[in-house]
């Protein structure tokens, strides 16, 4: 309210200053930016970075399409590298596969919540003289070997999209330690727009700008950022307490050196296909329970068409998303994993 009473609804006011502040000391960044929304900020950070036609970036196959479409926004092309079947996050021994002379920067993405292997990846980025950028979107407050995410590369950029861990409606922050980065991606969000002379514009810029309106929501999110963690992590554990898991059926699996925010609840079985998973999520809809499947794998979208993935084309075409949302009661959840524990019975 105070934000809408100060009369500064739009992009200049206290709360996005206050908002980057706040955000950057929560991942252990020293700067961050806010932007309009998580696709326009990952365009923002390759922008930055000056790719264009001619260059490659690797991405993984499972992953939204936004991660894919902001390469092509800058006429650079995507090159797609499997996943690890654990963490659902792109496989470091693909992307070495993938380097060529035209490689300009690797996005690696925190599924679901989980944190990719960053030392590996960063291992192959400094190798190869290549950029590397976490698209966090999904994953704000996760952790690599007890680092946040968004302060473990060149760039991180997260959303703040309305199913995700904070939220300001729409709207997106890029993190970094790099100052050049840092104020060039700034100048960029705005039209580029000279510091000394007003209106004078000094290549081409954009507005990805965040209203100061979503800002002071966001410093309210973060307020309470570690509520909605340990909230998602509860509600992580009530699923395991009533859906029987084992080698063939699986909940969100973390790996020793992370901690995952928990973005999303993941099922996997292992005697799905496409059609029995599908058919698995009709039933529960039936039940009035609503779910997901995975993302499709970016290879199978009519833009990105290549070769399949194996790992991530079996993935995408057998889990789903149970209901992840934070303010899920136990008892929501467990009646929700009672009815999948039930129809796991009838799966062969
Ligand atoms: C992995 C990933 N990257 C990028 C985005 C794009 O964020 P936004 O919806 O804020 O543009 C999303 C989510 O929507 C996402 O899940």
């Amino acid at each position: 309210m105070d934000a809408v009473r100060s009369g500064w609804v739009s992009s200049m006011g206290r709360y996005i200053d206050e908002f980057e502040a706040v955000f950057a000391r929560y991942c252990g960044t020293e700067f961050a930016i806010a932007v309009s929304n998580g696709t326009t900020g990952l365009h923002l950070a390759l922008a930055t970075l000056d790719l264009g036609p001619g260059d490659e970036v690797i991405i993984p196959d499972l992953t939204f399409v936004a991660t894919a479409n902001a390469v092509a926004y800058t006429g650079a092309k995507p090159v797609l590298a499997d996943i690890d079947p654990v963490t659902l996050c792109i496989d470091p021994s693909s992307v070495n596969s993938l380097i060529t002379k035209r490689t300009k920067a690797v996005i690696a993405v925190h599924l679901y919540g989980h944190p990719a292997d960053m030392d590996s990846l960063a291992a192959i980025a400094d190798a190869n003289g290549i950029s590397l950028i976490e698209d966090a979107a999904e994953a704000h407050g996760a952790e690599y070997k007890g680092r946040r995410v968004g302060s473990l590369s060149r760039c991180g950029v997260f959303s703040f999209y309305g199913n995700k861990i904070v939220t300001t409606g729409e709207g997106g922050m890029l993190t970094t330690n790099d100052r050049a980065f840092y104020k060039r991606a700034k100048r960029l969000r705005d039209h580029a727009m000279s510091s000394e002379r007003r209106y004078f514009h000094e290549e081409l810029g954009y507005n990805y700008r965040m209203t100061n309106l979503q800002a002071a929501l966001g410093v309210a999110q973060m307020e309470r950022i570690d509520e909605f963690l340990e909230q998602r992590a509860k509600i992580m554990a009530w699923y395991h307490s009533v859906i029987p898991t084992g080698e063939a059926v699986r909940l969100n699996k973390v790996r020793n050196w992370a901690k995952s925010a928990f973005w999303m609840v993941c099922l996997e079985v292992d005697s799905f296909n496409e059609q029995s998973r599908n058919a698995f999520m009709s039933e529960l809809k039936n039940m009035g329970i609503d779910s997901r499947p995975y993302f499709y794998t970016i290879s199978s979208l009519p833009m990105y068409r290549q070769q399949p993935l194996p790992i991530s084309l079996r993935k995408s075409r057998t889990g789903l998303n149970l209901p992840s949302f934070c303010e899920l009661t136990q008892k929501d959840v467990e009646r929700v994993g009672r009815a999948v524990a039930d129809l796991l019975k009838q799966v062969k």
